[in-house]
């Protein structure tokens, strides 16, 4: 195929950004759309039936708009509940979703001691607790859900100042000792938690491996295209794509600077 692939990709906010950013490294030349709900963002505090709904009505306006040939779910809170019924409602497009890195994670540990960062929705979810029985066994795993860390990055993105306390004591459970042990490794299982990472290393009590799926998302990303007949677009030249956000809220100064440089510009919001 010698056209370039559209290639969707959705989160509640500008966590997706990660992937993204992940994605368009491999893929330059591929024409983007970016849609953020931050209408009803934050998602990690929403009931799994609003959810799907509300994740299903949105990719029916955006399907139907950008007609795209992959669509990357870069959001956690949604994969761990909406994949099954997106992959059903649209068999002919695949899904590509985000969900915890869990099993690199407990593959590399030495000390044995992870633990996974996320909403509070994700920490919830039986799919979350599956990846855990299924890859971490032999490993001891704490589950952090956070109210607050996806907020702090939203106002980080946007140039609010950001506080370094509040971050250290909503990180400060994912540390524990035992035994002459201590926990090495940080799942970043919320696609906004990437953007505070060097807050993160600076804040954390002792240095551990924080681990960012978004790598891993984009090679299975360009592994789908180049299955489905899209060549490598290694060296393209980036295009310009759109960024789209459920409020119709115009991006603030800061944010709009960031999405230029991600070659990314705002257009009005098609979604329900
Ligand atoms: N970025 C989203 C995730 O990966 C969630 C942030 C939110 O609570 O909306 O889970």
């Amino acid at each position: 195929m010698t056209r370039e692939p559209t290639i969707l990709v959705f989160d509640s906010g500008l966590g997706g950004l990660t992937v993204f950013a992940g994605v368009a490294r491999l893929r330059p030349g591929a024409d983007y759309v970016y849609v953020a709900d931050d209408a009803i963002f934050p998602y990690g505090r929403l009931e799994p039936d609003f959810l799907i709904a509300r994740v299903h009505a949105i990719m029916a306006a955006m399907i139907a708009q950008a007609r795209p040939d992959i669509v990357v779910i870069a959001c956690n809170t949604a994969s761990t509940l909406v994949l099954p019924d997106l992959r059903a409602a649209w068999p002919d497009i695949p899904f590509v979703g985000t969900v915890p890195a869990v099993k690199p994670a407990a593959l590399q540990s030495r000390s044995h001691m992870i633990s996974v960062l996320a909403t509070p929705g994700t920490v919830a979810r039986d799919y979350t607790r599956d990846l855990i029985r299924d890859y971490a066994a032999h490993c001891d795993v704490t589950l952090v859900g956070s109210q607050r860390l996806a907020p702090i990055a939203e106002a980080f993105m946007h140039g609010e100042s950001v506080d370094d306390a509040e971050i250290a004591r909503e990180i400060a459970p994912c540390f524990l000792e035992a035994d002459g042990r201590r926990t090495d490794h940080v799942v970043l299982a919320c696609t906004h938690y990437p953007l505070l990472l060097p807050h993160f290393e600076r804040l954390a009590p002792w240095p551990v491996d924080f681990v960012d799926p978004a790598p891993a998302i984009a090679r299975r990303v360009d592994h789908v295209l180049r299955e489905r007949g899209f060549a490598a677009s290694h060296g393209a030249e980036p295009r310009l794509g759109a960024a789209i956000f459920t409020s119709g809220r115009p991006a603030s100064g800061p944010l709009a600077g960031l999405l230029r440089e991600r070659h990314l510009v705002q257009q009005a919001s098609p979604a329900p």
